[in-house]
């Protein structure tokens, strides 16, 4: 099998995604800077980012399935994130007594949890014809449904945070 391909692939899709949303961050930045067209040149150029992420993403073997076996892969990485991997990284960043990183890598992990809970509820009525909408904290990432809540139950941030995802 053509396993330098398959690695190239990875790692061509993990660093295109991470460009996508580094030059998202930078857009932010500018805009924050009084500099608006630079901040839209990075969102072109994110979202250009985020086309080729996409289409490797594509060519990998196995990495996207039917619906109902994409569920069920995003529900266990959200389990894994939460049980395996945040643990470890939060016990780094406390060890080594950076505070601020140790809060944001906990804030996931509690929201993980979350994601899961939505996974699974999405796959139990995978077919009922049920329209929800998701506000998504832009602090921390919890995901409430239906309504944006007077204040994240995760971070306790303001009804403001959060945003109504299409
Ligand atoms: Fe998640
Ligand atoms: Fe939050």
């Amino acid at each position: 099998m053509a396993e330098k391909t398959e690695r190239n692939l990875a790692y061509a899709f993990a660093a295109e995604s991470k460009a996508a949303i580094r030059n998202e961050a930078f857009a932010k930045k500018a805009d924050s800077e009084g500099y608006p067209q630079i901040a839209r040149l990075f969102r072109a150029v994110s979202d250009a980012e985020s086309v080729h992420a996409r289409r490797y993403l594509l060519l990998m073997r196995g990495k996207i399935g039917t619906t109902e076996e994409n569920i069920e892969t995003a529900f266990q990485n959200e389990i894994k994130a939460n049980v395996e991997e945040y643990p470890r990284l939060i016990k780094d960043a406390s060890d080594e007594g950076k505070e601020n990183v140790s809060k944001a890598f906990t804030l996931s992990r509690d929201v993980e949890t979350r994601h899961a809970e939505l996974y699974k509820k999405a796959m139990n009525d995978m077919l009922a014809d049920r329209e929800t909408e998701y506000y998504v904290c832009q602090v921390c990432g919890y995901v409430n449904e239906d309504k944006a809540p007077d204040n994240c139950p995760v971070c306790g941030a303001v009804k403001g945070k959060f945003k109504l995802v299409t």
